[in-house]
């Protein structure tokens, strides 16, 4: 097996948008900062911009995500960085790239870039020699169904080979989401119970408690099926229902969640709720009429040994009365119901904005009754502060050339498998107050499992 070499420039299209101003230029400084980044970085745009105002975006964009401008950081940001000029149709820009990358053999390309660019970009890049020994980072939605997804896909393999396409949901760069493999896989005590002999249900939720957020003309393309249920969430539930990754095969975690997703029986009409906030309509950018949702909430049933007759639920949603997004996986009742009142234990894992895990167990009350009372021991409380950002994290991976935390083709095929028969108008999409958990038909989705558990805000 040949070692896996590092890229030895970084390129990214798109370096004048929003994109590079929220994410990258931020991962850069933190990386540069970490004394762990000293490449080539190249940005391409087609704005009429030179080096000096890319040099000043880069400033704003630090003061204004990057926790602030370090001197020093930015100053060798300064000196590694370059721009090129020009129009993604034109081949000359790829000859002006060509020359900016100045012999490097690995580069990596990084298509911060609307979907509808992929094509032309890829294509030229191919042609002009830059995907010579090349990885592309690309960003979610990869496609906007299975038919898309894999005619993207297809447009991307003309040129990069599927090893060296790193798709990024930041999802899986998140501290918290990381930990839900080591939680499940280094913990002993776990593994006898974490099936459907113990467990009664599992619910994921993913609060925000803000509407589009001037994003209303991409939110009115996408919906929350597909801006964060086919991609982010069901990484959550391929890490909670995946087998352990037994080998040290590099693909190894990538094959089992591939495999939980082919298990999940393809999304019903009846097993979906769709909601839209009041006064969505009104947002920028969004159509009078539209029927796309910001919110759903599902129950998926995964075919497997483990998890046969367990119902997983999942419910995300903007304009929530919280920020939070949780996972509760409730254990069945234990048989002496005498001692306890109400449900069993319960384990919830918090994934953001700041991480938890808190047991749910009973104890007895206090006098003379043999009665016990559901309470929380509160395990593990970490604030995401000083958190290393999912970008940084996964741009670290792309560039040392390590795939495992970025999504493959077949998993993000298999993923949109579960839930094509649902896009679109299947549903019929229902009112729902700002700030509240939703339309009420979701409140009482849940409720042979005994309910939703709704996050709480953080502290
Ligand atoms: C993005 C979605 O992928 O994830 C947004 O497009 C969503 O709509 C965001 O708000 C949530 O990410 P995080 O890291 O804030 O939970």
């Amino acid at each position: 097996m040949t070692a896996v070499q590092a890229s030895d420039a970084f390129v990214f299209f798109g370096a004048t948008g929003d994109l590079a101003y929220k994410k990258i230029f931020p991962a850069l400084q933190a990386m540069i900062r970490r004394g762990n980044f000293d490449l080539p970085v190249i940005g391409v745009a087609w704005s009429g911009w030179g080096l000096d105002q890319l040099r000043q975006r880069a400033r704003a964009s630090l003061e204004e995500h990057g926790g602030g401008v370090n001197a020093a950081a930015f100053d060798k940001l300064c000196g590694l960085l370059r721009y090129v000029d020009g129009d993604y149709r034109d081949p000359s820009t790829f000859d002006a790239l060509k020359t900016q990358l100045a012999g490097a053999t690995r580069p990596l390309h990084y298509l911060a870039i609307p979907p509808s660019m992929f094509p032309v970009v890829v294509k030229h890049l191919g042609a002009s020699g830059c995907a010579d020994g090349a990885r592309v980072v690309v960003e979610k939605p990869f496609g906007r169904d299975l038919a898309s997804a894999k005619a993207l896909s297809a447009t991307i393999h003309t040129v990069f080979d599927e090893s060296a396409v790193f798709r990024i949901d930041h999802y899986l760069g998140k501290e918290a989401v990381q930990n839900l493999l080591v939680f499940r896989f280094a913990n002993t005590f776990l593994e006898p119970i974490w099936n459907r002999n113990y467990v009664d249900s599992v619910q994921i939720t993913m609060a925000e408690d803000f509407g589009v957020q001037g994003r209303g003309a991409f939110y009115d393309e996408a919906g929350a099926i597909r801006d964060v249920v086919q991609n982010h969430l069901m990484q959550i539930v391929g890490f909670l229902a995946m087998e352990p990754p037994a080998t040290t095969y590099q693909e190894a975690i990538r094959d089992e969640q591939v495999k939980v997703f082919r298990q999940i029986r393809p999304l019903k009409p009846t097993n979906l709720v769709r909601g839209q906030f009041v006064g969505y309509r009104k947002e920028p950018g969004v159509a009078k009429d539209s029927s796309v949702e910001t919110f759903a909430a599902l129950r998926l049933e995964i075919d497997s040994w483990r998890w046969d007759g367990v119902p997983f639920f999942i419910r995300a949603g903007k304009s929530m009365p919280v920020t939070a997004t949780e996972v509760v996986v409730d254990l069945k009742r234990p048989p002496l119901t005498r001692l306890a009142r109400g449900s069993g234990n319960h384990l919830r894992l918090r994934l953001g904005p700041d991480l938890q895990i808190g047991l749910g167990v009973q104890v007895k009350i206090e006098g003379d009754a043999m009665v016990g009372a559901p309470t929380e021991l509160l395990m593990v409380h970490q604030h995401a502060c000083d958190e290393m950002s999912a970008y940084e994290r996964l741009l670290g991976d792309a560039m040392a050339g390590d795939p495992t935390m970025f999504a493959r083709q077949d998993a993000v095929e298999a993923a949109w498998a579960v839930i094509d028969g649902v896009l679109g108008d299947a549903t019929p999409v229902l009112p729902y107050d700002v700030g509240t958990w939703g339309p009420d038909a979701s409140v009482h989705m849940a409720d042979a499992v005994g309910g939703w558990n709704n996050p709480v805000q953080s502290s």
